[in-house]
């Protein structure tokens, strides 16, 4: 029963947020928690060292999320970071960037 009005409330978030599907919106919670912090909602500020998100190739994105949570792709504060993403929230964080206007 909790898991239907689970459900449903995302299904009605999905539908009031016309152009958002309900895994760009969870996308969204955890970017706006996390990765803004760095690189923005839209845009990191133009002198800052992290590269924008927005309107990405959502391809690359979860691959450059893969890479940095295995590690083969090396950086210290990415892969600190990628460590505590599940593939869910990789796949809903490239989500919601590729679909951002930059
Ligand atoms: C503490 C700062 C910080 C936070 C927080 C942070 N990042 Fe990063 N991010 C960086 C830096 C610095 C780089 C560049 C690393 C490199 O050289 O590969 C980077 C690179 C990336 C790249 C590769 C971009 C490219 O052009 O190849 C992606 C994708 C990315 N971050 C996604 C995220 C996501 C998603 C989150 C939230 C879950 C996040 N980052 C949170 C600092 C941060």
């Amino acid at each position: 029963m909790k898991l239907f009005a689970y459900t449903v409330s995302l299904l009605l978030i999905s539908f009031s947020s016309n152009s958002f599907s309900a895994s760009a919106f969870a996308g969204r919670a955890k970017a706006a928690q996390v990765c803004s912090q760095c690189h923005g909602i839209k845009n990191p500020s133009a002198e800052a060292p992290f590269p924008p998100l927005a309107g990405r190739d959502e391809l690359y994105l979860e691959k450059a999320l893969r890479q940095y949570r295995n590690k083969t792709r090396k950086s210290d504060i990415m892969n600190n970071i990628a460590a505590g993403l599940s593939n869910r929230d990789i796949n809903n964080i490239a989500e919601y960037y590729t679909r951002l206007k930059p």
